[in-house]
């Protein structure tokens, strides 16, 4: 029996995807070899890079003058590699606080340059990302940066920013909601939410950007590298980027990106009614910025809150303790997640709340 799994990530992935892979596993196509085995200058794993970009370039609807990449080391690394590629000396970087993850993308750039923040809610409880009309703009800015989706607190931008240059980490909401992709310079994420397996690296640039790079750059560390070699400079994780292959054929047969925010809007307001139709269970961001991917509320105690986890685990649905720093619980609802685990664990709140509340 599958779990409703509302892992923060690596994060519940669809069945059909997973029943694919098994099924192509150990002969990929009849070639007698895994997608694993194969060279990644072959034609058959060729097929599957090829198509990925493609797909995510349709959902996304991305103009021409901009590369989808396929890096390594996690959404943490585009934090040192921005700043690395697109702050050059003496130039400015503007960045938002607006929690966990936004700080870790300041402390890199910091350690590379000038960095103004330009709002901070980063340590504000109930949570929220800040509005756009608190921003203070450096002028000239090399760029600014936003975290989309926050992951840990749940709050997510509804409306972004304009900026020249604007770069997203969208780790925990791409590929969620539609995107008019031509007003960002620059967008990541690492896979393992919404979009496959750990590993890979999505990274979609505005090519002239990668010109800005100073020549003491390591090579593995320039956007222009990757753009030139269209992601296979090194050995690209090909097992990953053939697990997003099927996840983006997966999101196209969904509706593409409209349909998938309908259903992810619809699961997260049913649950955002059921903490809110209740004095016992309380939200944990400002409603304005909740997010329709990481749902985070409390109890009226830790020790509730031990109980509910321990509990609703005992009814398959698992993973729900909030991320260790902050407690809570956060129910993580990713494109892939099914609308009957929502509706189960709905029905395991009510009943938790009638005993215990
Ligand atoms: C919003 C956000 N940014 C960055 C990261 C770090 O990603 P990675 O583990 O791929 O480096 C995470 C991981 O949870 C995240 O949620």
């Amino acid at each position: 029996m599958r779990a409703y799994n509302f892992s923060a990530g690596p994060a519940v992935l669809p069945e059909e995807v997973l029943k694919q892979a098994q099924a192509e596993l150990v002969d990929y196509q009849g070639t007698g070899m895994s997608v694993m085995e194969m060279s990644h200058r072959g034609k058959e794993y060729s097929a599957i890079h090829d198509e990925t970009i493609a797909n995510i370039k349709e959902l996304l609807n991305i103009p021409a003058g901009y590369s989808v990449l396929f890096l390594t080391g996690g959404a943490s690394t585009q934090f040192a590699m921005i700043p690395m590629n697109l702050l050059g000396a003496g130039q400015t970087a503007d960045y938002t606080n607006s929690g966990a993850w936004a700080s870790k993308a300041i402390k890199e750039a910091k350690a590379l340059g000038n960095v103004n923040v330009v709002a901070d809610c980063g340590k504000e409880i109930p949570t929220r990302v800040p509005s756009i009309n608190e921003l203070k703009l450096t002028d000239n800015a090399a760029y600014l940066h936003i975290t989309s989706n926050e992951t840990i607190s749940g709050a997510q931008w509804k409306v972004f920013p304009e900026h020249d240059c604007l770069i997203a980490d969208m780790s925990s909401d791409m590929l969620s909601r539609p995107l008019d992709a031509s007003k960002f310079g620059l967008i990541y994420a690492g896979a393992q939410k919404n979009l496959g397996p750990a590993g890979v690296t999505l990274v979609i640039i505005k090519d002239e950007l990668a010109e800005r790079c100073p020549e003491t750059v390591p090579t593995m560390f320039r956007y222009k590298t990757h753009i030139e070699n269209n992601s296979l400079y090194n050995t690209v994780p090909t097992f990953p980027v053939y697990i997003l292959c099927l996840v983006t054929r997966w999101l196209k047969a969904k509706g593409g990106l409209e349909g998938m925010k309908k259903i992810n809007e619809e699961k997260a307001s049913k649950l955002y009614a059921a903490i809110d139709t209740s004095d016992f269970y309380k939200g944990t961001a400002v409603k304005e910025f909740r997010s329709d991917m990481n749902v985070t509320w409390r109890l009226p105690s830790e020790e509730l809150e031990a109980q509910f986890v321990a509990e609703a685990s005992k009814k398959n649905l698992k993973t729900l303790k909030g991320h260790r720093s902050v407690g809570g619980i956060r129910a993580s609802i990713y494109n892939a997640f099914p609308m009957e685990g929502v509706d189960a664990l709905i029905s395991f709140m009510k009943e938790f709340e009638a005993k215990n509340g």
